[in-house]
């Protein structure tokens, strides 16, 4: 059977992908749209067989597993469901992330855990479990964090999470070249603003005019679409980024770069 598709043939698992407006969605049907088979993950069990059903109408196999991505045996576990599932992984995207909006002054101990557990020891987690498979069973693998523009550029309300997120610059860094005798690739994808669920508390869109506000503070002068994130993930995956690894991709219609400019 003939096919163009880049990725007929591979397993991605994505995780923080139940949520149908969540960027891992976007990028599970991303994956899927280019012939992979795709586990999602998502802390919360009442999205999954949505999910698997959203992968499945693109004609590939799907299965989906709830899981904390910040603890270790809940991790183990998923990789284990995973690759009982559909044989193997191939390709990893560690894409869970949480985010709270405080002055530094004003930083909770609970928001402080929360955001170190998911966004800096749950890309750790999955990340060591991820290359143990690919590994284990040989052929190589790609692995793809989403960080953040927030790795690169700074927000007054969010020390935390952009410091959360600047960390992936070593960890991609550090395992790019621990993993490339292994034929795996380490990257990540920095979006900008995207309008998913992790968005609609943010204080400076609660109005239309902050909406607005955020609109023409992109060059581009739109929101990301969660697909546009899941086709940079593809290019990680495929073949076409067979010789990229440790690095960056801002996926922000120039936020990042009229931050620095302007
Ligand atoms: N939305 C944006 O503008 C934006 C911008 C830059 C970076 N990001 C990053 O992109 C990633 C996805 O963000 P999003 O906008 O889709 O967020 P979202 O909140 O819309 O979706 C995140 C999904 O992850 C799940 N999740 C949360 N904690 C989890 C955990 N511990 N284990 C497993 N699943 C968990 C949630 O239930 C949800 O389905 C995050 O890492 C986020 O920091 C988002």
């Amino acid at each position: 059977m003939s096919t163009n598709k880049r990725l007929t043939g591979k397993v991605a698992l994505v995780t923080g992908a139940g949520d149908p407006r969540s960027i891992g969605r976007g990028i599970a049907r991303a994956l899927a749209d280019e012939g992979a088979d795709v586990i999602v993950n998502d802390i919360r069990s009442d999205w999954l067989s949505s999910a698997v059903k959203d992968i499945q109408a693109r004609g590939v196999r799907g299965a989906a597993f709830a899981a904390d991505v910040s603890k270790p045996d809940q991790v183990a576990a998923l990789f284990a469901d995973a690759v009982a599932a559909l044989g193997r992984i191939d390709i990893v995207a560690s894409n869970a992330g949480i985010i709270r909006w405080e002055k530094f002054l004003d930083i909770t101990p609970e928001n402080l855990r929360a955001m170190v557990d998911v966004n800096l020891k749950g890309n750790i987690i999955v990340c060591r479990a991820a290359a143990k498979q690919m590994i284990a069973q040989g052929g190589g693998g790609r692995i793809v964090i989403t960080s953040s523009v927030q790795a690169s550029i700074h927000f007054p309300i969010t020390p935390v999470y952009g410091a959360t997120k600047r960390a992936m610059f070593p960890l991609v860094g550090a395992l790019a070249i621990e993993l490339a005798p292994h034929n795996i690739t380490v990257n990540h994808i920095g979006p900008g603003w995207v309008q998913s669920a992790l968005n609609d508390p943010e204080p400076g869109q609660q109005t239309e005019e902050g909406i607005e506000a955020t609109r023409q503070s992109v060059p581009l002068k739109r929101a990301g679409l969660i697909e546009e994130m899941g086709r940079a993930v593809v290019y990680y995956a495929s073949a076409d980024g067979d010789y990229v690894t440790g690095t960056y991709l801002r996926l922000d219609g120039g936020l990042g770069i009229s931050k620095y400019t302007l």
